[in-house]
């Protein structure tokens, strides 16, 4: 296999608002990936596969950009990170045509995202929310990325990508795309919902009490976590005491991402604890690492323009990484003029 670049490429939709999970199961891995320095990082706002289910335009704008200002509220820097939003660099819509025509029907027909998603009324849906991991391969590819951060339930999406690298490198007999490894978040990071401890915390949920949103203000924050669902039981000692105590175990999960420590150890300081002990403490924390996050959420949201400009010259550097590798997969391909 030909040496890569490390490379890592990971991309959040821009379909609607931010929330904590979005926050400790994402973005917090990609700037530790970031400031790492072990590889370069490509983060992407993946409008093109937003609009696979349809987006309000004036929403779909507005989540891009906010989506935008979280990233960097969050610690994504564009000066250390390439950041930018898909629809901007053409070459992933490009390359995922080709890849549709690498990928086999009976390929896609397996994805399980495909089947949840569209459901029983499957003849309904749109022919791109079927090809939709297509251009995730696509998006990844187009970079050589060997690394992708991302939850589990696209970890179908990524052996689809790895599968598409190896039959397009044996159709054509070349050795040109890496066979990209997943990097796939723990399940203490998977955060669940305040209301109900069995469920992701979602961004549709129509409990607005359910999720810790990245916007959310101080007051909200603390507030939310002291109404969340909670068992009348104190906290265990152990993490096995957690079994069968899906909100009290989100709860410790939550603590221990937030103060970048293990639930073990929350539970070795905290273990005896009532949840009305327990409770101000995480408040205190949350409100300590998510308000200033919010707050400069909101600052740059008041400024669009500098948004839009931070976008343009994340794409301007994209592009610069894609366009040869589009290039060289058109010349594979036999296309006149590439
Ligand atoms: N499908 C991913 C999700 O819904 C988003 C995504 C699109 C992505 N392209 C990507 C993630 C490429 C990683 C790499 O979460």
């Amino acid at each position: 296999m030909a040496a890569f670049t490390p490379r890592v490429f990971s991309g959040i939709q821009p379909s609607g608002g931010l929330t904590l999970g979005n926050y400790l199961g994402a973005m917090k891995r990609f700037v530790t990936m970031q400031d790492e320095g072990k590889f370069e990082t490509v983060y992407c706002m993946v409008d093109l596969h937003a609009i696979t289910v349809w987006q309000d335009p004036a929403a779909l704008t507005r989540a891009t950009r906010e989506l935008c200002a979280g990233f960097i509220a969050a610690g994504v820097d564009p000066s250390k990170s390439i950041l930018f939003n898909q629809s901007q660099v053409a070459e992933h819509a490009q390359l995922a045509w080709i890849f549709n025509c690498v990928a086999r029907m009976g390929w896609m027909q397996r994805m399980t995202q495909w089947k949840d998603k569209a459901g029983k009324n499957s003849q309904n849906a749109s022919l791109g929310l079927f090809a939709y991991p297509a251009l995730m391969a696509a998006d990844i590819l187009v970079y050589h990325a060997t690394h992708v951060p991302v939850g589990e339930d696209q970890k179908q999406h990524l052996e689809l990508t790895r599968d598409i690298a190896i039959k397009f490198n044996n159709d054509f007999g070349v050795d040109f795309f890496p066979e990209t490894e997943p990097v796939i978040e723990g399940a203490a990071t998977r955060v669940m919902s305040l209301r109900d401890g069995s469920k992701k915390m979602s961004k549709s949920d129509p409990s607005d009490m359910s999720r810790i949103n990245l916007i959310d203000d101080a007051d909200t924050i603390a507030q939310k976590i002291r109404k969340a669902r909670t068992d009348p039981d104190a906290l265990p000692s152990e993490v096995d005491g957690l079994d069968d105590r899906p909100e009290a175990r989100n709860l410790v999960n939550i603590y221990a991402a937030l103060a970048e420590t293990t639930p073990e150890a929350v539970l070795a300081d905290h273990g005896g604890s009532q949840f009305s002990a327990f409770k101000p403490e995480l408040a205190d924390l949350a409100v300590n690492k998510l308000a200033p996050i919010s707050t400069e959420m909101s600052r740059l949201m008041e400024q669009p323009d500098e948004i839009d400009r931070i976008l343009g010259h994340g794409a301007e550097q994209a592009r610069a990484l894609a366009a040869p590798i589009l290039k060289k997969t058109y010349e594979i391909v036999g296309m006149v003029g590439a």
